[in-house]
Formats: C-alpha cells, sequence, structure tokens
C-alpha cells in the first residue's frame, strides 16, 4: 500500500477526514510545526505516529525546511499532505516533492490565495465561494489544481458560518483527491493535471434561478 505523510499545524479537521476515510494509503506519520497542535493528539489517537519540528527553534527558514525534509524522507511517503500547514515552505523543499506533494486552500483559486479567505470572499461579494486541492508548487496557493468544491454564500453567512460551510467540502474533496493519487488515476504531467474523470456535478448557482 501506498503511503501517505500529513503536515499540519491546527486544529487538524482535514487530517481526521483523512484518517477516517477508507483511503488506499497508509498515513506513515503526521508532522507538526506547533508542537501543541490538536492535530497530533488526533494522529495519536489512530496509532499515527506524531512528530512536532518547531520552526521556532531554527534560525533561518532553510534551517527548517531541511530538518523538515530529513524528517520526512526517514517515512519515505509517496505522497505528502499539507492540512492546514500553515508555514511557508521554501522553493527547494517544494521542488523535492514536485508531484508528491498536495495542499488544501480555503478557496477556489486562483481567487483568495493566501489568509483570511472567507473574510474577502464576503467582502468581495462572490456569491460562490468553496476550496481546492491543488499540488504543491513555489507560487504559494498558486499549484496546478486537482479538484474544487463550490458552495453558495448566503445573505445571512459571517465569516464563521461560510468557514463551516466550506471545511464541510474540504472534508469530501481531500480524501477524494488523495485516493485518486494514491490509485494513480490523477497525476501531474508536464505542469498539468491528468484526471480521466469524465463525471461532473450539476452547476451550482447562487442564488437559485427562479423555478
Ligand atoms: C482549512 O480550512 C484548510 O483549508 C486551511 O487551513 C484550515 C485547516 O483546518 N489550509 P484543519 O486544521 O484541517 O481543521
Amino acid at each position: 500500500m501506498k503511503t501517505l505523510v500529513v503536515l499540519v499545524s491546527g486544529r487538524g479537521s482535514n487530517l481526521q477526514a483523512i484518517l477516517d476515510a477508507r483511503l488506499p494509503l497508509r498515513v506513515a506519520a503526521v508532522l507538526s510545526n506547533e508542537p501543541e497542535a490538536p492535530a497530533l493528539a488526533r494522529a495519536r489517537s489512530a496509532s499515527v505516529p506524531a512528530i512536532a519540528l518547531d520552526h521556532r527553534r531554527f534560525a533561518e527558514r532553510a534551517a527548517f525546511d531541511r530538518a523538515l525534509a530529513a524528517e520526512i524522507d526517514r517515512h519515505a511517503p509517496d505522497l505528502i499532505a499539507l492540512a492546514g500547514f500553515m508555514r511557508v515552505l521554501g522553493a527547494e523543499l517544494v521542488q523535492r516533492y514536485a508531484g508528491r506533494m498536495v495542499n488544501i486552500h480555503p478557496s477556489l483559486l486562483p481567487s483568495f490565495p493566501g489568509l483570511h479567505t472567507h473574510r474577502r470572499a464576503l467582502e468581495a461579494g462572490v456569491r460562490v465561494h468553496g476550496c481546492t486541492v491543488h499540488f504543491v508548487t513555489p507560487a504559494l496557493d498558486g499549484g496546478p489544481i486537482i479538484v474544487q468544491a463550490a458552495v453558495p454564500v448566503l445573505p445571512q453567512d459571517d465569516e464563521a458560518g461560510l468557514a463551516a460551510r466550506v471545511l464541510a467540502q474540504e472534508h469530501r474533496i481531500y480524501p477524494q483527491a488523495l485516493a485518486w493519487l494514491a490509485r494513480g488515476e490523477v497525476a501531474l504531467e508536464a505542469g498539468h493535471v491528468s484526471y480521466p474523470h469524465a463525471n461532473a456535478s450539476p452547476a451550482l448557482v447562487a442564488p437559485a434561478l427562479d423555478g
């Protein structure tokens, strides 16, 4: 079975979705730059090695990246998933895992890369928002897209309500993307994502049209 290492920094709800899904993947380890991240406890509860690598103990980013790469390589994973991992990784590390490292981002990229995506979506007045699983490249939140889920933005939405609606979809598309990758049904080829899936959902139109 192929193996996966998950990088986290916080709550770990996406990690939990990955652990709970019956994926054709073994989670070999969970690594966190935040020693107190609740995600580490979730890993331990699932009997997955949970390792903290506190970025504050490294004088510079390159040194942290080297230590992180050494820890990842110790588990020799086929795939690496960033799940709420809040450190920007250097280009060297990203290149090392090209085509094998993926991220979940809480917006419909290329809209709203970076932080505070739900607040920015509300401010922009978009009617549709969502989440994206993409390959990681040196461009922040800019790598080739694997799958996206869209949700409506409702008139009564605040940041928390919208975030929750998006998060529920994150928990669906991230395990699915990892299953596709594990089975070799999706891959990065010459900078483009190949996928043979012909099925498409009906359109999400928000607000709904008359009748
Ligand atoms: C998620 O919204 C993810 O898209 C973003 O950070 C959040 C992490 O949540 N990158 P969790 O730690 O998976 O609960």
